[in-house]
């Protein structure tokens, strides 16, 4: 990717943040794909760009609920020009913020490791469900499924409700499972309206100077979101995907043992992935 001439601070399995100043850093999004939470070697081209695009779209969709992570700034204030336009498309300038200890996972359809809970416990983080329920049927409700966020190279551990209250406070706990299920629940009802069931996501947040909880990172892209065609949904079967899930399927059927380094992912199923993405953007963002 080309050069920043800012202080890279971090490097995430997918985004990179460099610091702009004491209040603000420049979040990166590249073209990497990690599934299972190891980092593939092969790059999705152009993917950095669309799930920033996708992103953006929630963060102005959603902001009536609570504050977001924009500081307003464009990467054309805080770069020279010929950077700026090399990583507009996926580059935000944002508040540097106090990241809460947990991973806000919402889910509104029994799939993944909630699935694999339900079948073992009859239970999804704790929560009871009624018995008999099928692989990818809507819940009765929207579940709030915290998870611990791991360093890299670690998978996130699912914990209960009562776990996310003793790392974040009780307090903090019950704002973070309001916001999550009201952000979840708004988009769902208008991805659905636009062809695409989103069965689970993955909020992150973070405090402002003021102790404010504030929405950061990414939301509800395809990478931290199962999406799922809905004219192709079919309850008792795990439906295919937008996204990730078609790597996830493959690696799966590989044989891998899920720890790094990964197989190398056959360039038909990098190009339908890629196909995947943008097809998720298109008809999220499309004006009808
Ligand atoms: N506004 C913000 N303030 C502080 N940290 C943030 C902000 N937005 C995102 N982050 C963090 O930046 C990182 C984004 O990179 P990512 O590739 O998702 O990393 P990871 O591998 O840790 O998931 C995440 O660790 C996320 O928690
Ligand atoms: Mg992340």
């Amino acid at each position: 990717m080309s050069e920043i001439s800012l202080k890279k601070v971090y490097s995430g399995k997918v985004r990179d943040l460099y610091e702009i100043d004491s209040r603000r850093m420049l979040m990166v999004a590249s073209d990497r794909l990690s599934a299972f939470d190891v980092i593939l070697d092969n790059p999705i081209p152009g993917k950095g760009e669309i799930l920033t695009q996708i992103s953006n779209f929630w963060f102005k969709k959603l902001a009536h609920i609570m504050p977001n992570h924009f500081t307003g700034d464009t990467v054309y204030n805080v770069l020279p020009e010929h950077e700026a336009k090399a990583i507009e498309k996926r580059a935000v300038v944002v508040k540097k913020l106090t990241p809460v200890k947990v991973e806000a996972i919402v889910r509104g359809y029994l799939a993944g490791s909630g699935w694999k809970d339900y079948q073992k416990n009859g239970s999804v983080c704790g929560i009871k469900l009624p018995e008999g329920m099928k692989e990818a049927q809507q819940l009765p409700e929207v579940i709030f499924a915290p998870s611990t966020k791991a360093a890299v190279g670690d998978h996130d551990e699912n914990i209960s409700f009562e776990e996310c209250e003793r790392i974040i406070g009780k307090e903090l706990a019950a704002e973070v499972r309001a916001k999550a299920i009201q952000l979840y629940t708004e988009a769902a009802e208008y991805a659905k309206s636009r062809g695409i069931i989103i069965c689970d996501t993955k909020f992150e947040f973070g405090l402002d100077e003021n102790g404010t909880l504030t929405l950061m990172d990414e939301v509800l892209t395809p990478d931290s979101s199962r999406f799922w065609p809905a004219d192709q949904y079919q309850v008792g079967t795990n439906p295919p995907s937008f996204d990730k899930q078609f790597v996830r399927d493959w690696l799966e059927q590989s044989g891998w043992n899920k720890k790094a380094p990964a197989p190398e992912v056959p360039s038909d199923v990098i190009q339908k992935t890629v196909d995947k993405y943008l097809e998720a953007l298109n008809l999220l963002t499309e004006e009808s």
